[in-house]
């Protein structure tokens, strides 16, 4: 008896392992084993940031100089620091890439910090050169510094800053330019436009409700040729004005910019499980994002002020578009649900916006504790941004990228870009005859 019942046991216990080793393996979402993983390593003033990437399919193209592209972007903005001008961002490809094409294997990139020359010995891995520079014990409000100190039981906040800065997202902006450079091989683009900083907004009318791909990448175009990624002049110009007024006044800005997603096939993302949803993938991609303290898809926050009536986006059909578009002849007129209904991409653009904080670091410096002498203090002061949203956009649109890349491959797999191709096509002929 006693036998049979252990023997029951084991039964059961391995059936229930089996089930669980189904579950866990089969079921992606379950281990959060997405199709696109990338990491990102290294510190502000370390020797290097380091990217990893594993999951983008072969015979992509691409060479640092897509890469770097992009990086530039990232650097621009009126309102940027001193660390702009020190660094020109460059991304070396370490391995994945071979002879212009990327053949499958994990894609490793390297961006050295020029400033590392500085930080040889502050930054040095080796013992040897433990307190060669004083350690930094006044933490900054609106960062990382305080309680990252007492999380990782640290007394020199240099070790929790290094790696809280925004110096990271260059790397997400390389690996970023990967997924952007393979979205295009289906014609999906991404781009962003800054919409407000501090009081300063562009007109409402100009950007709502945006249906038309056209449109947002003639934003865009605008955009690139504004010092503050503004697509308005005169709302430009006043972003200036006001970011000079900070500059004058030792302190800081924040604001608001829309990113953009253009040709994503219907059905990207799925309502079956919470993390599948589109657009929780993007608001926490975008979120993560340093002093980005809002995410909004289509009308978002404004969508609660309406009637149902006026912000759901009506369905129409038109024969003649049939073949043309992924979803047959189905059309809308609005986008107020910014491209994303029920977890998955429409058909519309998808939309979003984020809002970013004012920079936390002030020339006029704000009140804090020190840690070790818990007297009261001015906050440290390090070189800083007065504002970044341009800068931010351009990093939002990389995590967008990598977001959307990860969900495309999730739709359509392939080894090979060819294989991805041939999937995707036979998808896009199977909707158009929906
Ligand atoms: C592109 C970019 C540049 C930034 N530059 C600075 C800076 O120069 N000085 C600073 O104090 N904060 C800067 N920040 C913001 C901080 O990194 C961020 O506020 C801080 O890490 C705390 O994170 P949290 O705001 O998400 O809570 C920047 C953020 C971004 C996205």
């Amino acid at each position: 008896m006693y036998f049979v019942n252990n023997d029951a046991l084991a039964f059961l216990g391995e059936s229930v392992q089996n089930i669980m080793y189904t579950f866990i393996n089969k079921r992606k979402g379950f281990v959060k084993m997405s199709n696109l993983r990338y990491f990102t390593a290294g510190e502000s003033h370390g020797k290097a940031l380091v990217g990893f990437m594993e999951g983008i399919p072969s015979g992509l193209s691409i060479s640092s100089a897509d890469i770097d592209t992009d990086l530039k972007r990232r650097q621009g903005g009126y309102g940027r620091g001193g660390r702009m001008k020190i660094e020109a961002d460059h991304a070396e490809i370490i391995s994945g890439v071979r002879w212009g094409k990327t053949i499958g294997s994990p894609i490793t990139l390297i961006i050295e910090n020029r400033d590392f020359k500085n930080w040889e010995k502050g930054m040095s891995s080796l013992a040897a050169f433990e307190g060669s520079i004083p350690a930094v014990t006044k933490p900054r409000p609106g960062h990382a510094d305080l309680s990252g100190a007492i999380k990782y039981q640290h007394h020199d906040i240099r070790n929790i800053l290094e790696r809280s800065s925004a110096r990271e997202t260059a790397m997400r902006v390389a690996l970023g330019a990967i997924a952007r450079k393979f979205l295009f091989e289906f014609n999906i683009k991404i781009g962003s436009y800054v919409i407000q900083i501090g009081k300063e907004k562009i007109q409402n009318s100009k950007i709502k409700n945006q249906t038309s791909a056209g449109k947002l990448l003639e934003m865009f175009d605008l955009a690139e040729k504004s010092s503050v990624r503004c697509p308005d002049k005169t709302a430009s110009e006043k972003m200036m004005a006001l970011i000079d007024k900070a500059i004058k006044n030792g302190n800081s800005l924040g604001g608001i910019f829309e990113v953009f997603i253009t040709g994503l096939p219907v059905g990207l993302g799925s309502y079956i499980q919470w993390d599948r949803k589109l657009d929780a993938r993007l608001a926490r991609s975008i979120m993560s994002i340093q002093a980005i303290k809002a995410v909004e898809i289509g009308d978002g926050f404004e969508m609660g002020r309406r009637f149902g009536s006026e912000v759901m986006d009506e369905i129409f059909y038109r024969k003649e578009q049939r073949g043309k578009l992924a979803g047959a002849g189905f059309y809308r007129k609005t986008n107020h649900a910014g491209g994303i209904e029920g977890g998955m991409s429409n058909g519309m653009p998808v939309i979003l916006r984020a809002a970013m904080k004012p920079i936390p670091t002030q020339r006029k410096p704000l009140n804090s504790i020190d840690i070790i002498t818990k007297k009261p203090v001015e906050a440290a002061y390090e070189r800083s941004d007065i504002c970044a949203v341009p800068a931010a956009a351009v990093i939002a649109e990389a995590m967008a990228a990598l977001t959307v890349a990860d969900a495309f491959l999730e739709k359509f797999g392939g080894d090979s870009i060819n294989e991805t191709k041939r999937n995707y096509e036979s998808y896009i002929n199977y909707t158009s005859d929906f």
